[in-house]
């Protein structure tokens, strides 16, 4: 048996050797180039004159690119075409690039680069997405979706909480930067080897760029040093800027980001400015609810669209909202073109509704996993999401039991009281925040992918789908579902190197979607073969016994016969059976309406909860986590090593995002916070000494990879709970009677100005 099991991940060995291949790590071919960017100085401006001769004389340079020196088309947006690779004239913002620089090393490319005299005219820039709203400056229209009669819900309402909030972005911060290698081939075609979570989709920027056919790119990628949604479109720029250099050249040329630039150039999650008006009854139960969501997408659309849609498909996160006006703005301002990053809106859309329950609860005086509960959609009645989807597979009531008892949630508030009364300066602070999390692309299309699957005379197997590994263990995940179809072990199966030109047109490995898509497409590939090798062995040995062919401990057992797998695979090429074959799936039951937004834009629900314990030092504003249990329903796991792994990791992201991650922009528009001197992730003395992560047993209700849900991005709602216990602690301060004003990130300065808030009104 291959799946259900806790097998390390396929690279963990070579991992940890440090031999894992990444695209820096590719032998470079003889003649190889090496490129870099040249970025802007200024947020908004007209570029009036600009002088590259500097450039093209430091050590070492052979080349240097502009905008007119694109063959095709450019423009890098993977949606809405107003992304381009070079700027044209009007720069967007500080780090936009202007020009390609190539030269013998890495080095004297990067030092070439700053070389350029370039003389702007400055025109007004937007940096917040209230100034965008105030200025009612959008990169794509904005969009509302409405249940019910919000406005006569409201007015009828006894009780009110109305309120703004801001949430930070967040820096994706893969280990491996943005990485692109491309060298020419004949007769014009090119190979792009990079690292990217979309090669499809560099496939058709890179041939656009170049004014040539897809069927003349190709891209591979083995693996990412995590992606997290940063590589989905963009690492576009990268692939098309490294290919335009190749093209001209007629040589291979790499483009390696250094993180500062890496930091500049692309885009993050996107923050988000909310305003929000909420009616509720005596026992907490919300009977309406209004918020008005403004995302800083940005000088351009990159995937902000998409990127909205499931931050209002998520507003309701766990909860039953009869009538809502639920509405999301992406906001064009002079920074960074955000994008996806794991989650993908879903967090920013949820974390509204948990801020609205959690000052409900203060209102009341009432502890808030109480009105979280109450709030809770229902099984048979309250239980239609704002957009129309029927919720069939709800567990949140008893996943939130379970994680209740075994947290000793009760008890530990109680101590917490305690402890709060006799400790004036150290505050203690508890909460459970449950997540309810959808799973597939909003847009139907993107629901689909592709296997090939080829079983070598020797027994062995060797898989390719169209999903690539980031660190996540698809390929750990896929070779188990090939291997369970055909009875092998793990080490008879191989993955190779996701790669364009053998599963074309894939979607990008984001939505989570990765495993259970890919899954199911090389699980559809091995039966072929597997059927076609049970004919085969009735052939030869017959059907007596009446029972099926069965594959299990690498051997095939047939009419009372037992032959190693390895055997019949010879004996089934000798007579010309195909041992070969490709593999397709498409989610069955998706629909969306985008003007509406309506449909049954998810497969299923995956569900989860998590209690953190935390201590804030009230007068320096520093915390700690001092405890956090979370229990993660991931259905029938296919690996749930892996998937534990996932929780805790996507668990300490998220962590970050709401606490120390902060992107921080001058005056005049410049990201300051551009490596990690500055700009700080979690650290393992982070991370809580008492960590309790577990598997909730479910089974999918729907026809799922071998019954399992995908994990890749919900567990990142997880740590809501490390926020709103911080905000406990906060509210302990005025005796909790005082809603602490508490945006996100949750910084040592922002808890403190909380603070201050809460005694001064208190
Ligand atoms: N885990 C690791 N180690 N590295 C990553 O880059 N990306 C996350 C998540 N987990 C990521 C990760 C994101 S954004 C997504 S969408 C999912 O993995 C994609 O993986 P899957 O769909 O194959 O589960
Ligand atoms: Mo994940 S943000 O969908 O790449």
């Amino acid at each position: 048996k291959a799946v259900g099991i806790g097998s390390k991940h396929e690279s963990a060995a070579l991992h940890v050797l440090g031999q894992a291949t990444y695209t820096d790590d590719i032998p470079e071919l003889h003649g190889t180039l090496h490129a870099a960017l040249g970025l802007s100085s200024k947020a908004h401006a007209c570029i009036t004159a600009m002088d590259l001769a500097p450039v093209l004389a430091a050590p070492g340079v052979v080349a240097v690119y502009t905008a007119s020196d694109i063959a095709g088309t450019n423009d890098c947006g993977p949606i809405i075409h107003d992304d381009p690779i070079l700027c044209a004239g009007e720069v967007m913002y500080v780090g936009q690039p202007i020009f390609i620089v190539v030269a013998d090393s890495h080095d004297n490319a990067r030092r070439a680069a700053r070389c350029a005299r370039i003389s702007y005219e400055e025109l007004p820039a937007i940096f917040t997405p209230q100034q965008a709203k105030a200025a009612q400056q959008y990169v794509l229209p904005p969009m509302q979706l409405q249940r019910g009669d919000f406005k006569a819900a409201f007015e009828a309402a006894p009780h009110v909480v109305r309120g703004q909030l801001f949430v930070g972005g967040q820096e994706q911060f893969y280990l491996e930067g943005q990485i692109a290698y491309a060298t020419p081939k004949e007769d014009q075609g090119m190979l792009v080897q990079c690292s990217t979570q979309h090669p499809s989709e560099m496939q058709h920027v890179v041939a656009h760029a170049l004014g040539i056919h897809a069927h003349k790119v190709q891209v591979e990628c083995r693996r990412m040093g995590g992606g997290f949604g940063g590589k989905e479109s963009q690492s576009a720029l990268w692939a098309a800027s490294a290919a335009i250099a190749a093209a001209k050249l007629r040589r291979p040329v790499k483009l390696r980001a250094d993180r500062d630039d890496d930091m500049l150039v692309t885009g993050k999650r996107h923050c988000f400015y909310y305003e929000y008006e909420v009616g509720y009854d005596a026992e907490g139960r919300i009977l309406a609810a209004r918020v008005d969501m403004t995302l800083r997408a940005g000088f351009s659309a990159d995937l902000s669209g998409p990127v909205a849609t499931r931050a209002v498909c998520h507003f309701d996160n766990a909860y039953y909202l009869s009538d809502v006006d639920i509405r999301a703005a992406c906001g064009k301002t002079n920074t960074q073109s955000n994008t996806a990053f794991r989650g993908f809106g879903g967090p920013q859309g949820a974390i509204a509704i948990e801020y609205v329950i959690d000052e409900i609860a203060r209102q009341l005086g009432r502890d808030a996993l109480d009105i979280r509960r109450l709030n809770f959609y229902g099984k048979t009645e309250r239980n239609v999401t704002p957009y129309g989807q029927e919720i069939v597979d709800n567990v949140i009531d008893a996943l939130t039991v379970q994680l209740e008892q075994s947290s000793e949630y009760r008890a530990r508030r109680k101590e917490i009281e305690a402890y709060n009364r006799s400790s004036p300066v150290l505050k203690k602070g508890l909460a459970l925040t449950p997540l309810k999390f959808g799973i597939a692309f909003n847009v139907t299309h993107l629901n689909q992918a592709g296997a090939l699957v080829h079983v070598y005379v020797d027994g062995s197997v060797l898989v390719n789908h169209g999903g690539t590994e980031m660190g996540q263990g698809i390929n750990t995940k896929v070779m188990q579902v090939v291997a369970h179809e055909l009875g092998l072990d793990l080490d008879h199966v191989r993955i190779s190197a996701t790669d364009t030109s053998k599963v074309a047109n894939t979607s990008a490995t984001a939505a989570s979607t990765g495993a259970d898509l890919n899954g199911k497409a090389a699980q559809d590939a091995a039966h072929q073969i597997r059927q076609r090798l049970a004919a085969f062995a009735i052939k030869l040995y017959g059907n007596d016994d009446g029972l099926p062919v069965q594959f299990f401990d690498n051997a095939v057992h047939v009419n009372g016969h037992r032959l190693a797998f390895a055997e019949l695979v010879q004996k089934a090429y000798l007579a010309r059976v195909q041992l070969w074959s490709d593999g397709f799936y498409a989610t069955p039951g998706l629909h969306w309406d985008a003007k509406t937004m309506n449909g049954h834009p998810f497969s299923y629900y995956a569900y989860g909860a998590a209690v953190s314990e935390v201590v804030v030092d009230t007068l320096t504003g520093e915390w700690k986590l001092l405890r956090a249990d979370a229990l993660y329903d991931a259905g029938k796991s296919l690996n749930p090593a892996i998937d534990k792994g996932q929780v805790e990791g996507a668990f300490i992201q998220g962590m970050g995002w709401l606490t120390t991650e902060q992107l921080w922009w001058n005056a005049a528009g410049k990201l300051m916070t551009h490596a990690p001197s500055t700009y700080k992730i979690p650290g393992i003395s982070d991370c809580p000494q008492d960590f309790r992560v577990e598997l909730f047993e479910n089974r999918n209700v729907e026809d799922s990879i071998h019954r399992s849900k995908a994990v890749g991005e919900p567990p990142l709602l997880l740590p809501f709970s490390v926020f709103f216990a911080i905000r406990d602690a906060i509210s302990s301060v005025g005796g909790h009677r005082v809603q602490p004003p508490l945006n996100a990130p949750a910084t040592s300065e922002e808890i403190l100005r909380a603070i201050t808030a809460v005694q001064m009104a208190a």
